[in-house]
């Protein structure tokens, strides 16, 4: 439990620290500190006025995350937990380690459009890994079943077009090509010509099939009653893929106003989030029964017994969904049906 829970605040300052990056890029100030690394301007804690106050933040909440993930890492090593577990704590620290290299080559060579985006694609891929720690770090860990491997697999090629629209939506920032083309059109009609505009509508039509898939899996779900569990992550997904592509659109009429490109971030993220989380719920069994309109859950564990656990029905609605499934982890699992 002790795991599960420094999991998920470590996946909540994951997120914090992500968003705030965003907004580190968005204000400019990511040469808050100069181009030094671990110093700021020089000093341990430099004045702290402007630029150099949002970067050096930045920074410490990075410190923060990465003494957290050390404890995490130490805690699954000493508690004897399964082999997998131990397995991704390992990827953890790796990735840590990595991120925080990577985050010293982008101020030291000022800020170079790839590497940048390649710092928030590898904090993508460190939260994927926290998520499934989060979730695999059961009291009671369920025991894998034939599932529809198609489900799985769709989630998967889901996972990968937002990855890769999340790269050209990094890249389109951080090289500033965010107005080569309208929400629509690019100067010469609806085909885009320079390279600039190539990238951004590219992130703009990635982002279009993947709305579409995702409204397209939600609708499977339903139609062929595929686990309420995952019916609900999906239902989230759609949420929270259709409010992203109006950030998107208002990013752009505002000319990049910082609130919305930041909120553009926020929402992309939770969206990777949900679409992981449920990438990681799809592989699990969970079978469920009500009793007296409460929802028990029946867990199987490791030894085949059934252990209950029962839990209030989820009214779904809005980002009440999503707050659920983050919070779930402090009360019971929430398949229900
Ligand atoms: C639906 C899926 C979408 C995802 C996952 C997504 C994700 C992202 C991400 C991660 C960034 C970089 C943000 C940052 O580093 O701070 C970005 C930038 C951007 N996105 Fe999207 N996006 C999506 C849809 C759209 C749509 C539909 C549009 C336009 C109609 C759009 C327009 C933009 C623009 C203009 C930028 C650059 C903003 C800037 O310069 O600050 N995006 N996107």
């Amino acid at each position: 439990m002790k795991v599960k829970r420094l999991a998920f605040s470590t996946i909540i300052l994951t997120y914090i620290l992500i968003v705030f990056g965003g907004y580190v890029a968005s204000s400019e100030s990511g040469m808050g500190c100069g181009p030094e690394w671990p110093l700021c301007n020089g000093l341990v804690i430099p004045v702290l006025e402007g630029d150099t106050l949002i970067e050096f933040t930045h920074r410490a909440i990075g410190a923060v995350l990465g003494v957290m993930t050390a404890i995490l890492y130490f805690i699954i090593q000493k508690s004897n937990q399964v082999r997998e577990l131990d397995k991704a704590s390992k990827v953890l620290m790796l990735l840590l380690i990595i991120q925080i290299l990577l985050g010293a080559a982008v101020v030291w060579l000022d800020l170079p459009a790839v590497i940048v985006s390649v710092h928030l694609m590898v904090a993508m891929v460190f939260l994927a890994a926290l998520i499934w720690i989060w979730r695999r770090a059961d009291e009671q860990p369920w025991v894998k079943t034939r599932r529809e491997q198609g489900v799985q697999n769709n989630i998967k090629a889901v996972l990968l077009l937002l990855f890769v629209t999340l790269f050209l939506g990094a890249y389109t920032k951080h090289e500033s090509f965010g107005l080569a083309c309208s929400w629509l059109e690019c100067t010469n009609g609806f085909m885009p010509v320079f390279f600039s505009e190539m990238i951004q509508t590219g992130h703009r039509l990635l982002a279009g099939v993947l709305a579409l898939y995702i409204f397209f899996l939600t609708y499977l779900s339903f139609k062929n009653r595929w686990e309420a569990g995952l019916q609900n992550r999906l239902m989230g997904a759609s949420l929270l893929v259709l409010g992203q592509i109006i950030i998107g659109f208002l990013t752009i009429i505002s000319y990049i106003e910082i609130s919305w490109a930041v909120l553009h971030l926020a929402f992309g993220t939770a969206l990777f989030a949900i679409v992981c989380e449920a990438g990681v719920f799809a592989s699990y069994s969970c079978r469920v029964k009500r009793m007296g309109g409460r929802a028990v859950i029946l867990i199987t564990d490791n030894n085949n017994t059934q252990k209950r656990q029962s839990g209030d029905m989820p009214f779904l609605f809005c980002f009440s969904l999503f707050l659920q499934i983050f919070f779930s982890n402090f009360t019971s699992d929430f398949c229900v049906s």
